[in-house]
């Protein structure tokens, strides 16, 4: 039974009047003009990169995060390279990881010349699932890559334990999450490694960026020396010290942040708690507005967990429906709301079909979800109007298509 109440008017993809007159994006950066001044102040000194404002940036996201070591990186994917890296990761070597993700989060793997092995999801959050982890653990397995889906942290005292009994690596892909609270703690101080983006559509941007966050000295000198080149000190630290020489220990990158990112970094990371304050009242107001659709599943939090909220995904209920998500999708669309998908499972990307085999039906969870999914817009700058005519939006839609 469905809880519609709207008076049917008829659908924008049906030649309706759109809900709204402009596209909604599902995520976009917000920036004042501090920020704009940070830059600014940056490009005016003598680093624009390898300077002061990176370390600064590291120290206060360390700082934020309850994290020993920060290292900032070019990208997020630059950052999981790096954790990779570090976790020793090599050819030979397995590491389990959810396919519910970005790319990114497995191809770092590949980029080591180790394998990902996937493992199905938890049906409630899409986390990865450490019972079906465990399945998947052998001998060559050195680490377990889980990822905080949509910014709601992975079930990580189950996966500690699990890392520790078999004496794993335990990563944690972030990218969704700075600021997420599991059992009290902010994310970032819990994994071995956790990894963070600063893409424009994260809580903090640095244009791009990332960041890898530890309490093990060894993996931050070895994250800090792989992101620059292998080479065993910093310019400036050899411009201060008054000295040439370096040596190159490793194979390393040029996967340096630059200040003018770190400067911006800085300067967004103090409307952090701003972001995540609107992002929990836009997922209220959704969660309230929706709570008695029966043709869509809610994303849910677990208990102490408190989600960072970078995506609101939805899951349509296909048998309440008389569409699939396609149309659902191209109509909400049409009445001018970005809605999105957060995720083609990474194991159905022709490239890892082509390397790995087809693999469908082996993490049905993740592939129920992925034919269910739309993410709604979710973004620190959301006005009160943009959160309306989104659930005006889907209400509407929704009542078009009830079975
Ligand atoms: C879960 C996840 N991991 C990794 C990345 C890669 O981050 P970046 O875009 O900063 O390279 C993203 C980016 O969207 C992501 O969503």
């Amino acid at each position: 039974m469905s809880n519609l109440r709207t008076k049917l008017q008829p659908l924008a993809l049906d030649g309706g009047t759109p809900v709204r007159g402009k596209l909604l994006p599902y995520g976009r950066q917000s920036l004042d003009e501090r920020d704009i001044e940070a830059v600014v102040e940056v490009l005016r000194s003598d680093w624009l990169t390898t300077g002061p404002k990176i370390g600064e940036f590291e120290g206060r996201l360390a700082t934020l995060v309850g994290a020993k070591y920060a290292v900032s990186f070019s990208s997020g994917t630059a950052a999981l390279h790096g954790a990779a890296y570090a976790a020793g990761l090599g050819p030979g070597d397995e590491a389990i990881t959810t396919p519910m993700t970005f790319c990114a989060t497995a191809n770092c793997v590949l980029y080591q010349g180790a394998t990902p092995v996937f493992a199905d999801v938890s049906p409630d959050t899409l986390n990865l699932d450490p019972r079906e982890a465990t399945k998947n653990i052998n001998s060559r397995t050195k680490a377990i890559i889980a990822v905080d889906y949509a910014g709601h942290p992975a079930d990580l005292a189950a996966l500690r334990e699990l890392a520790e009994r078999h004496r794993l690596l335990l990563i944690e892909d972030a990218c969704h999450a700075l600021g997420a609270e599991y059992h009290g703690k902010r994310v970032g101080g819990i994994a071995d490694m956790t990894v963070f983006s600063f893409h424009p559509v994260k809580h903090v941007t640095t244009g791009e960026g990332g960041m890898v966050t530890t309490d093990d000295s060894k993996l931050a000198e070895t994250l800090r020396r792989f992101r620059n080149h292998g080479i065993s000190s910093e310019a400036r630290e050899r411009q201060n010290a008054g000295q040439w020489f370096y040596e190159m220990v490793l194979l390393g990158y040029n996967y340096r942040l630059t200040d003018i990112g770190c400067a911006l970094g800085i300067s967004q990371l103090e409307k952090l708690e701003a972001s995540l304050a609107r992002r929990r009242y836009i997922a209220t107001r959704y969660l309230r507005a929706f709570a008695h659709l029966a043709e869509i599943e809610l994303p849910s939090a677990r208990q102490r967990v408190e989600p960072a909220w970078h995506l609101f995904p939805i899951r349509i209920r296909p048998e309440k429906l008389t569409r699939g998500r396609a149309e659902v999708f191209r109509a909400l669309r049409a009445e001018n709301i970005g809605a999105n998908v957060h995720y083609m499972p990474v194991h159905m990307h022709p490239y890892y079909r082509g390397r790995f085999g087809d693999q469908s039906g082996v993490y049905p969870v993740a592939e129920d979800a992925y034919d269910r999914l739309i993410s709604l817009p979710m973004f620190h700058g959301m006005s009160d109007g943009d959160v309306e005519d989104v659930i005006a939006a889907v209400t509407k839609v929704l009542s078009h298509y009830i079975a």
